[in-house]
């Protein structure tokens, strides 16, 4: 099958109307979309991905009113933090109604829907007969997909349409929410912060890492996000870069460009030491670097606040396959 880059709406839909599967770009990463109703496209989405089957989907909504068409017992906290951060890079994990397949929630009662900020997918959405489910549109394990080449490296010859919306905005994915009792539980950090969460709610828990088996939110699995080199993360730059002398290494870094650091390759995610515009970065110089053909990757984690700290948690994810935790 020849994968198609393009932005035509009208392809778009009648490929998804027929159930196969289109890329889409939402303000976070690419999703890899299909017909949420249909259990057929929902397969598809599976194996194509190559993700395991307990690994539910987020289903993507066109506006708030929609809620009420595929969940139910809605918290009211829920509606406060769609209201303040819909459309974008929200998840929050509601009761379904029968009219979403089980397949599409791995069998849980909960699902995980969003409102993606992007103008492109929202006018999709509003086009379809049906939301659309979406995983991030890399092969499981691999870098999440921030441009259009990204999504066809991974999986060109597998779908027939990636819709060009450019550059996603964020660059890291939602973060998903869940509700204990009313109260919002982080389940998964992303380009909304706690705090931000707590600003509209009053309080905000996060979820506790669980066993890598069967992940209570399968954002939680500890190895994911990966490149194919080794990957290392550092706080010190300089000492690192010395220790590892003889080998042809791609550097990473935050906001220096560390001139007197002999090194293959450099990427500087922000020059102007902005954490957004680093979080936007991150993951096409992880796919960049991947493709230069060095030794080890080495990564600067970024300084510990706002949505540097989910950030570095992708970085943590992306490394473990290296460091073998
Ligand atoms: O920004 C995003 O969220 C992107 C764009 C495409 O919308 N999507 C995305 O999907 O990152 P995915 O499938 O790569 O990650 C979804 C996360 C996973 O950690 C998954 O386990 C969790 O959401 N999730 C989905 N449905 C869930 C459910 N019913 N209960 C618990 N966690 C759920
Ligand atoms: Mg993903």
């Amino acid at each position: 099958m020849e994968t198609i880059i393009g932005k035509s709406l009208i392809q778009a839909a009648q490929f998804l109307n027929n159930n196969q599967l289109v890329a889409i770009p939402t303000e976070t990463v690419y999703g890899l979309a299909g017909n949420a109703f249909s259990s057929i496209a929902v397969q598809q989405i599976y194996a194509v991905k190559k993700r395991p089957s307990y690994n539910p989907l987020i289903v993507h909504i066109p506006n708030i009113q929609y809620l009420n068409t595929i969940a139910k017992n809605i918290p009211n906290n829920a509606y406060k933090l769609f209201e303040a951060f819909s459309p974008g890079p929200l998840t929050l994990l509601l009761s379904k109604k029968n009219i979403v397949p089980n397949i599409v929630t791995a069998n849980l009662p909960y699902g995980a829907v969003r409102i993606p900020n992007h103008k492109l997918t929202l006018q999709l959405l509003n086009n379809l007969s049906f939301p659309l489910a979406a995983p991030s549109a890399n092969l499981f394990g691999y870098i999440s997909p921030t441009k259009p080449e990204h999504v066809f490296k991974q999986l060109h010859n597998q779908i027939p349409y990636i819709l060009n919306g450019g550059a996603c905005k964020s660059g890291i994915e939602s973060t998903v929410v869940g509700f204990e009792k009313g109260i919002p539980v982080i389940y998964r950090l992303g380009a909304i912060s706690k705090t931000q969460i707590e600003t509209i709610t009053g309080k905000c828990l996060l979820k506790n890492e669980v066993n890598n088996n069967a992940p209570v939110s399968p954002g939680m699995i500890k190895y994911h996000y990966s490149p194919n080199t080794p990957l290392l993360l550092t706080n010190t730059v300089d000492a690192t870069i010395q220790q590892l002398k003889k080998k042809k290494i791609g550097l990473i870094s935050f906001n220096k460009s560390y001139e007197t650091v002999k090194v293959k390759h450099k990427i500087v995610l922000s020059k102007k030491s902005s954490l957004a515009e680093a979080a936007k970065n991150i993951y096409a110089a992880l796919h960049s670097m991947d493709e230069l053909n060095v030794d080890m990757i080495v990564a600067e984690l970024l300084p510990n606040k706002g949505i540097g700290i989910a950030v570095n948690e992708k970085l943590q994810k992306a490394a473990a396959k290296t460091t073998g935790l």
